[in-house]
């Protein structure tokens, strides 16, 4: 694996896709301190110079069959890792990690087309380890980070290791075999299953009210929507 390090950058996925044809595939792209984090749906993704982890990995798997299922492969993998910290990871369908029903983690995949064929992906991670208080109060969503959960300050470059060692330990396998390869571990997160939840597919302010039913051998989720219908969701937000 590549590194590349910087102090300041607007945002690691940009750098990424911008970038993507001279990386190398494996090249890990990390900041201090983004100008203009971004999130799915176009969000902001709060981006302060606090010791948290904003990383994009540039991937370029032979295999691209299962690509999509990577942004489920690194909640897995994060929430694995949070664990060893003695929190209680959740993940949010598709790839949102909370702790203590907050958002602690976020994914944002980015897919990279030459000549009308997919050429890899940029898979961006933001994980709040040490952001404060205030900082945290003040995005318009729950959230929280590592250090408020243990009351600790959390060593970044200790959970950043910790998190390449597994993700690449089982990388090849994942892309290989696809979500049926970690779906034990990725439900051992997942605890909204039976319950009443929202999908929103855009961002707007359209949410569909059903039941969550199950999660496919491919990572969807199956819901049953308010007219006693079975539906696969293959992508969007939840909301409880
Ligand atoms: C989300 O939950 O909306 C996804 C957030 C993804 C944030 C990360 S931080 C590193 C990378 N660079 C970005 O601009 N975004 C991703």
């Amino acid at each position: 694996m590549n590194l590349l390090k910087f102090d300041c950058i607007d945002s690691t996925n940009t750098y990424a896709k911008d970038n993507f044809d001279t990386l190398d595939d494996k090249t890990a792209v990390i900041a201090e301190e983004q100008t203009k984090g971004r999130g799915r749906f176009n969000r902001v993704w709060v981006s302060k110079n606090c010791e948290n982890i904003y990383l994009s990995l540039v991937l370029k798997p032979q295999n691209t069959r299962y690509i999509t299922n990577l942004t489920q492969y690194m909640s897995t993998v994060v929430a694995g890792v949070l664990k060893t910290y003695n929190v209680q990871p959740q993940i949010k369908w598709p790839n949102d990690v909370l702790v203590n029903n907050k958002k602690i983690c976020g994914i944002l995949s980015e897919c990279v087309m030459k000549n009308n064929q997919l050429s890899g992906i940029v898979l961006g991670v933001g994980i709040n380890l040490n952001t404060d208080a205030a900082t945290i109060s003040s995005i318009d969503r729950p959230a929280t980070s590592l250090n408020l959960e243990t009351g600790q300050k959390i060593n970044k470059e200790e959970f950043l290791q910790k998190l390449f060692d597994v993700f690449w330990i089982n990388y090849d396998n994942a892309m290989q075999n696809g979500f049926e390869y970690f779906k034990d571990d990725y439900l051992k997160y997942v605890d909204f299953l039976g319950k009443v939840i929202f999908i929103q597919q855009r961002d707007n302010d359209i949410k569909i009210k059903c039941v969550a039913k199950n999660i496919d051998n491919q990572g969807n989720l199956i819901v049953i929507d308010s007219n006693d219908n079975e539906k696969i969701i293959y992508s969007g937000d939840l909301i409880y």
